[in-house]
């Protein structure tokens, strides 16, 4: 079954040329669906069927110095945008802000995927987790039509840190997430490889994987994409 895999290159590359050419190495044709989500400076820039933004602003315009606004985004063609990414957690993004990044991207048209996830060690519990994940998605859903959300389940301990959850894990909180909230698409991401990404694409309740330092390694995507 097509899965959807969303790369997230956070904040690389350095310069629009090696952005570009990225995003040119990345197949146009793969078993799943792709979409990248290079850094704001360079959307405009690069060239991809599939674009997504990391992060926006919840205004639609107005004098916020700095912001980008979904409406901004949608010009790009964007149609996937990151809300609540644990590193942007980490700088002060509340389960509120993301709530209302989620209505603003909606409300112009983009699908937020809405991060959530939580622990130190490998070894949390499983209800410790789910009752983070609980409070992220009551405050982070309030008012949205969960169908239309897509949730990235991302274990803190897991990002960036070569250390995957468990599929059978991941399944879990997938089936968690989507029989306790009604969202309809989950993926997980935290150190996804081309080594462990099949084991997570096989499981029937994960729709699909966020893969960040894999996605700036075009072999290592490109294999993810054709799993
Ligand atoms: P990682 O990042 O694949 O490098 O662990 C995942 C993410 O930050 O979404």
């Amino acid at each position: 079954m097509k899965k959807l895999v969303i790369g997230n290159w956070k904040l690389h590359p350095a310069t629009l040329a090696a952005a570009k050419k990225l995003a040119a190495a990345i197949s146009r044709k793969s078993k799943h669906v792709a979409v990248i989500c290079p850094p704001p400076a360079f959307l405009a820039g690069v060239v991809f069927p599939r674009l997504g933004a990391q992060d926006c602003f919840w205004e639609p315009a107005g004098a916020f110095t700095g912001q980008v606004s979904p409406v901004q985004l949608k010009s790009l063609r964007v149609k996937y945008c990151l809300v609540g990414h644990s590193e942007k957690r980490k700088l002060g993004e509340t389960d509120e802000i993301v709530n209302a990044k989620a209505r603003a991207l909606l409300a112009a048209g983009i699908t937020p995927v809405m991060c959530v996830g939580f622990g130190t060690k490998v070894e949390q519990d499983d209800l410790e987790v789910t009752d983070v994940l609980k409070t992220q998605l009551e405050l982070g859903l309030a008012g949205l039509e969960p169908a239309e959300v897509i949730v990235a389940y991302e274990p803190v301990w897991a990002i960036g840190t070569g250390k995957n959850a468990t599929p059978e894990h991941a399944e879990k909180m997938a089936i968690f997430i989507k029989h306790k909230f009604g969202v309809g698409k989950v993926l997980y991401g935290g150190s996804v490889s081309p080594y462990n990404a099949k084991g997570f694409l096989d499981q029937r309740n994960i729709d699909g994987l966020l893969p960040g330092g894999a996605s700036l390694i075009p072999k290592y995507f490109n294999q993810i994409i054709n799993l």
